[in-house]
C-alpha cells in the first residue's frame, strides 16, 4: 500500500477532526449529541447528513452515504484511499515523505529491486534455452503459439538440469541468498538446486510489467502439470491478474475477459482478443476483483465448462458483485477449454460467444435449469422456485417480467403465479430487514442497500447488535460461527469485533477501518456503528438474520454438489454420483428445516 505507514495513516487520521474537516466543505449545526448539516453527496433539501465526533464517522440518512474522515475525502474529491492519506496528511501538516528515509524501508525496497534483477535474469536465460533447444520450441510450435507471442510473453524453458539457472545467476553476479529468496533454487542438506526443471516457462508480471514470478508447465502429462513460485517478497498469491499489463497498455478496455490459465489468456491474446487476463486457479479472490474493477467495471467470465470450472465461476460472480463489478458469462460448447475453441474455430466465433454472454441472473437460472426434467412435476416446481428467487434479487421490473415470461413459456405455469412468487420473496425480504432507515433511504438514487444480498444485511445486523450490548453479542457469538460470514469485508470485521468484545473492551470504529481501503468497504463498516432505532425483538431479529446466512451458505453447498453430481453422471460415474447424492440429500434436509 503505496509507502505510507500503518502508524502514519493511524497519525494522520487522528490528527484530522472530522468536525473540522467536514465542515470545510459544509456547515455543520449542532443536533443532540451530534451535528447536522446538508449532505454534499445527493441533491439534499433538508439537512440529513450526521457527524458524530465522537465516533468519528458521518452518516447520511437521505442517501446512505457513511464512513469515516477518510472515506469523507475520497468521495467528495474522487481520490482513491491513499490520496486521501495524502490530502489528509497535508492538511494536517504532516510530511508524507519523511518515511522513505526509514533504513528498515529502504532496505525491503532494495531487496525488492534485486528479485526483480534476478526475475529478469533468470526469463532472459529461459527465453535463450527455449530457442536452443528443439523439444521445447516445438512443445510452444504443436500448440499454435508463434514467435512473436513468445516473445511478446517472454516465454521460456528451463532446462533439464539441477543447477543450470543457478550457476547462470551466479556467474551474473548474484548472490545465492537472493536467488532463494527469489523463489528459483531450493536447498536441501546444504546442497542448492533449480525449482524449475525441464519444464515451458511463463513469467508472470504485474501491473508495470515488472516479473514477480514464474508458472512452469511440464511439457508431457505428469505432475504437477504447473509449477509455481512460491509467496516471496515480490510475488503474493491472488493478489494479481496474469496478463492485465498487456490489457491496459493500449488504454483501458471497454470490457476485460477473465480465463482460468496461462495458456488461455496467452492464445486469445495471439487471436486478437488482447482485453484477457488470467485468474490463474479455480476461484478469483476479493483482491483480484478489486484490481480488475479499478480498471474496468465491465467483466466477462469465461472458465472451463467442467464442473470445477462452473463452480469457480459462480464463486467468481458473488465476488465480483460484492465489489461492483457488471458480470456476464461467456460459455465455450462442447467442454472445450478457451484456448481450445479459439484455436479450432478463430476469434469470429468466439467474438460470437462473447455477444451473446449471459448476464448473471439468466446464467444462474440456466445453471438451476440443468440436471432438472422439466417434465417431472416436483423438479419443475423447483425450478421455478429457484429461479424466483433470483429474480427476486433484480430491482428492473421491465427485466423481472421478461425473465417470468420466459419461465412461464418453459414451465407452462402461468406467469402471474410466478410474478406472485417473486413478490413474496420480496415482501418477506424487506420485512426482515427491517426497519425505517432504510425505508427512508429507498426513494434516492445510488442507495446501495437495495442492491445488497440478503445474506450481506443479515450480517451487517448481526455485528449492529454486538455491538449494542453484551447479551446480544454472546448470545451471537454462540450461534454463528466467523468462517459462517459471507462478505469478505464483514467477516474481517466481525474477527475483529468479536475478539474486542470477548476480551471486554469497548470497540474503536476508526481501529477497524483502518483495515480497509475501499470506499465500499468503509461505508459497508462503518454503517455497523450506526444508531439503530429501537428494536422490537431483537432475539427473532439475531434469529432470523443467522437463519438467512445459514440458508445461503447451505444453498451454495447445495448447488455446487449439484453440478459435482451432475458432471459425474454425465460420465457414469455411479458410485461418486451416489455418494455426493447422499450428502445432498442431508444438506437439503437441513435446508428445509431452516
Ligand atoms: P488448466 O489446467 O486449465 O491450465 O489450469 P491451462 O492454462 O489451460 O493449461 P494447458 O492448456 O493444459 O496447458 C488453469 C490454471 O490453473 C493453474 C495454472 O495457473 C493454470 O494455468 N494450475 C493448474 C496450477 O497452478 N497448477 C496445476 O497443477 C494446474
Ligand atoms: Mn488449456
Amino acid at each position: 500500500m503505496g509507502r505510507i505507514s500503518e502508524e502514519n495513516i493511524e497519525k494522520i487520521i487522528e490528527s484530522n477532526d472530522i468536525l473540522e474537516v467536514i465542515s470545510e466543505f459544509v456547515p455543520l449545526k449542532r443536533a443532540g449529541r451530534g451535528y447536522m448539516g446538508v449532505c454534499p453527496f445527493h441533491n439534499d433539501k433538508g439537512p440529513s447528513m450526521s457527524v458524530s465526533q465522537e465516533k468519528q464517522l458521518y452518516h447520511c440518512f437521505g442517501c446512505g452515504a457513511s464512513g469515516n474522515i477518510v472515506g469523507f475525502i475520497m468521495k467528495i474529491r474522487n481520490l482513491d484511499y491513499i490520496d486521501a492519506i495524502k490530502y489528509l496528511g497535508e492538511r494536517a501538516g504532516i510530511k508524507i515523505e519523511d518515511e522513505i528515509q526509514d533504513p528498515q524501508k529502504l532496505k525491503y525496497e532494495a531487496l525488492r529491486n534485486d528479485l526483480f534483477q534476478i526475475n529478469i535474469e533468470a526469463a532472459r536465460y529461459f527465453l535463450s534455452n527455449l530457442f536452443n533447444i528443439r523439444r521445447a520450441l516445438e512443445y510452444f510450435e504443436k500448440r499454435g503459439i508463434e514467435e512473436r507471442t513468445i516473445k511478446k510473453f517472454g516465454l521460456g524453458y528451463s532446462l533439464d538440469s539441477y543447477e543450470g539457472l543457478y550457476k547462470y545467476l551466479k556467474n551474473k553476479g548474484f548472490k545465492e541468498e537472493f536467488i532463494l529468496k527469489a523463489g528459483l533454487i531450493s536447498k536441501k542438506e546444504n546442497r542448492v538446486y533449480d525449482r524449475f526443471r525441464n519444464r515451458v516457462m511463463f513469467p508472470v508480471y504485474d501491473i508495470k510489467t515488472k516479473i514477480i514470478g514464474f508458472g512452469g508447465r511440464v511439457l508431457d502429462n505428469s505432475k504437477p502439470k504447473y509449477l509455481n513460485s512460491p509467496e516471496t517478497p515480490v510475488f503474493f498469491k491472488g493478489t494479481n491478474l496474469y496478463g492485465l499489463n498487456f490489457v491496459i497498455k493500449s488504454g483501458l478496455p471497454e470490457y476485460i475477459i477473465v480465463v482460468e490459465g496461462y495458456m488461455d489468456c496467452i492464445s486469445l491474446h495471439q487471436h486478437g482478443v488482447t482485453n484477457t487476463v488470467a485468474s490463474l486457479g479455480t476461484a478469483l479472490t476479493i483482491e483480484q476483483a478489486k484490481l480488475l474493477k479499478r480498471y474496468c467495471k465491465n467483466i466477462f467470465i469465461c472458465y472451463d465448462s467442467d464442473a470445477a470450472g462452473q463452480a469457480a465461476t459462480l464463486r467468481g460472480l458473488d465476488i465480483l458483485a460484492q465489489v461492483g463489478c457488471e458480470v456476464k458469462i461467456i460459455t465455450i460448447p462442447s467442454g472445450k477449454d478457451p484456448d481450445e475453441f479459439i484455436k479450432n474455430f478463430g476469434v469470429d466465433e468466439f467474438k460470437k460467444l462473447i455477444d451473446i454472454a449471459l448476464p448473471v441472473s439468466e446464467y444462474r437460472i440456466q445453471m438451476t435449469r440443468n440436471g432438472k426434467n422439466l417434465k417431472d412435476a416436483k423438479q419443475k416446481s423447483i425450478f421455478v422456485n429457484e429461479s424466483a428467487k433470483i429474480l427476486s434479487t433484480l430491482e428492473n421490473e421491465i427485466e423481472i417480467q421478461a425473465y417470468a415470461s420466459k419461465i412461464s413459456d418453459e414451465t407452462g405455469i402461468n406467469i402471474k403465479i410466478i410474478l406472485d412468487e417473486i413478490k413474496k420473496i420480496q415482501r418477506s425480504k424487506n420485512s426482515n430487514q427491517n426497519n425505517k432507515t432504510n425505508n427512508r433511504n429507498n426513494n434516492t438514487s445510488g442507495n446501495i442497500y437495495n442492491l445488497e444480498p440478503a445474506y450481506k444485511k443479515a450480517e451487517r445486523w448481526l455485528l449492529q447488535m454486538a455491538l449494542t450490548n453484551n447479551d446480544y453479542f454472546k448470545y451471537i457469538m454462540n450461534k454463528i460461527d466467523l468462517d459462517d460470514f459471507i462478505t469478505e469485508s464483514l467477516k474481517i470485521a466481525a474477527e475483529f469485533i468479536f475478539k474486542v468484545l470477548d476480551s471486554g473492551e469497548e470497540v474503536v470504529p476508526a481501529e477497524l477501518l483502518l483495515k480497509f481501503t475501499e470506499q465500499q468497504d468503509i461505508t459497508d463498516i462503518s454503517s455497523v456503528f450506526e444508531i439503530s432505532e429501537k428494536i422490537d425483538d431483537p432475539t427473532k431479529l439475531i434469529d432470523d438474520c443467522i437463519k438467512t446466512i445459514n440458508k445461503y451458505n447451505i444453498e451454495s453447498k447445495i448447488n455446487e454438489l449439484t453440478i459435482k453430481i451432475k458432471s459425474h453422471e454425465e460420465k457414469n460415474e455411479v458410485v461418486e454420483s451416489a455418494i455426493l447424492s447422499c450428502e445432498l440429500i442431508k444438506l437439503q434436509k437441513q435446508f428445509n428445516l431452516l
